[in-house]
């Protein structure tokens, strides 16, 4: 089979090294990918947001299945356009990625169907939104309702920072029309657990769940960034939550997708919150996390490619879907500076014993060498017995990857360690 994993990052490099497990596969192109997953995979110059390019280089190159991980390319209908002339894919139809694509969308549908989710009020008009802010509970959630690059969402402790939010949003548009719209909502409390999915609307079964560490800074300071580091499993997840999670708001959100004509064929990813109250979403997303895919799929012992044509097929009930009871962590390095500015074309130095586990999510290659080329660079993922020895072994392994500006969080694992000797001595 050949197969195109439309991406660039570090998630689309873990996706392409597990699909290459499978014997049946001939060519992995990566649609554009990057220079360090050049070794992994036929890197084409193509856009992933650039539906017509895409879908010409599929028809043109007998491609016999597409995977669609990133998020804008979903939510722009990629699925669609490529089931149309015929490729069969993985990843969800544009009218069931809104789960995603719109705020607005997936919180109303929670509502509509008992999804425990944070109560919330959407503002079409700046004005009502301010006056709104003037009694509101502090802190507040200010959310753009489309996609944003992972910037949509504020966190504000005060009115006036809440009120800022709402004018860079919808007067400053910010955003553009992803602010068009905003949603506030209450502030919950409790750590955050991401549980992934795969479901092909009938079946669902959920991956392994993880933790990720989206603060650029140690001890969960700084901005948000897309992720500087996972672990898996998710200390916090325990069998008695996953099952409240399995009834409470796994099962009725494809039951809730389905009853409004929206079948949800992908990764179904919740990002949830464990509260005192339990289990609320946080967030959908209507693809794989990056980076939890980086520590998920390295547990997978399945063939993740049987696992997604049967989702495309609509028989996942029948395929093996099996996890290792093993921990694993992934470690980012970025650039210093990110999610702010900073240098990029740092010469990259990855010894070759190494290069099976790291993923790169934003290098090029240039005259045979890599050089960094974005804010997070790369992963590497070790999977141990214990967490406490994948978290040593990631930090070991980044000692001997090099790069002039490299950043890395030094407590990735360090909550979910705490937790999980806090919790079984
Ligand atoms: P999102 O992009 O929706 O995942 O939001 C980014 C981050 O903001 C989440 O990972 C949470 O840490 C935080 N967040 C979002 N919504 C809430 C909420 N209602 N209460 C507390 N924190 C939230
Ligand atoms: N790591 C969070 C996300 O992929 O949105």
């Amino acid at each position: 089979m050949n197969i195109a994993v439309i991406g660039s990052g570090g998630r689309e490099h873990a996706v392409i090294k597990a699909i290459k497990k499978n014997p049946r596969v001939q060519t992995v192109y990566a649609l554009p990918g990057n220079g360090g997953i050049a070794r992994d995979a036929v890197c084409v110059n193509v856009s992933a947001t650039d539906l017509d390019a895409v879908v010409a280089f599929v028809t043109e190159n007998n491609i016999d299945y597409a995977v669609v991980t990133p998020d804008d390319p979903l939510v722009l209908g990629l699925v669609d356009r490529l089931e149309s002339v015929g490729v069969p894919c993985f990843g969800p139809r544009k009218n069931a990625a809104i789960i995603e694509g719109s705020k607005v969308f997936s919180k109303d549908l929670m509502k509509k169907y008992g999804i425990p989710t944070a109560k919330y009020e959407v503002f079409t008009d700046a004005e009502a939104a301010l006056s709104y802010l003037e009694t509101a509970p502090y802190p507040a959630v200010v959310k753009a309702d489309g996609l944003a690059l992972g910037k949509g969402v504020i966190i504000a402790e005060t009115k006036d920072e809440a009120r800022a939010a709402v004018l860079s949003m919808m007067r400053d548009k910010k955003f553009g029309k992803s602010g068009e719209r905003v949603v506030i909502e209450e502030f919950l409390t409790g750590p955050e657990v991401s549980v992934l999915s795969f479901t092909d609307s009938h079946t669902l079964v959920p991956m392994v769940s993880s933790m990720d560490h989206k603060r650029a800074l140690d001890g969960d300071k700084g901005l948000n960034t897309g992720g500087m580091g996972t672990v898996a499993p998710n200390p916090y997840y325990t069998p008695e939550i996953a099952e409240r999670c399995r009834k409470e708001i796994f099962l009725p959100t494809v039951a809730a997708m389905n009853a409004e004509g929206r079948p949800f064929k992908g990764c179904l990813y919740f990002g949830l919150m464990i509260t005192p109250d339990g289990p609320k979403v946080i967030e959908y997303n209507c693809r794989f996390g990056d980076p939890e895919t980086q520590v998920v799929l390295p547990l997978l012992e399945s063939d993740l490619l049987e696992i997604m044509l049967a989702v495309t097929g609509e028989r996942l009930r029948d395929v093996e879907v099996q996890f290792s009871s093993d921990s694993a962590c992934c470690l980012i390095a970025a650039s210093d500076g990110y999610p702010g500015s900073y240098e990029k074309g740092k010469r990259l130095t990855i010894p070759e014993n190494l290069l099976d586990r790291v993923y790169i999510a934003g290098a090029k290659a240039e005259n045979g060498e890599l050089l960094t080329n974005g804010g997070r660079v790369l992963g590497v993922t070790e999977v141990r017995p214990t967490l406490r020895e994948a978290v040593a072994a990631v930090y070991e392994d980044m000692k001997h990857i090099d790069f002039e500006n490299k950043y890395c969080r030094a407590d990735i694992g360090a909550k979910a360690l705490k937790a999980t000797e806090g919790t079984h001595g």
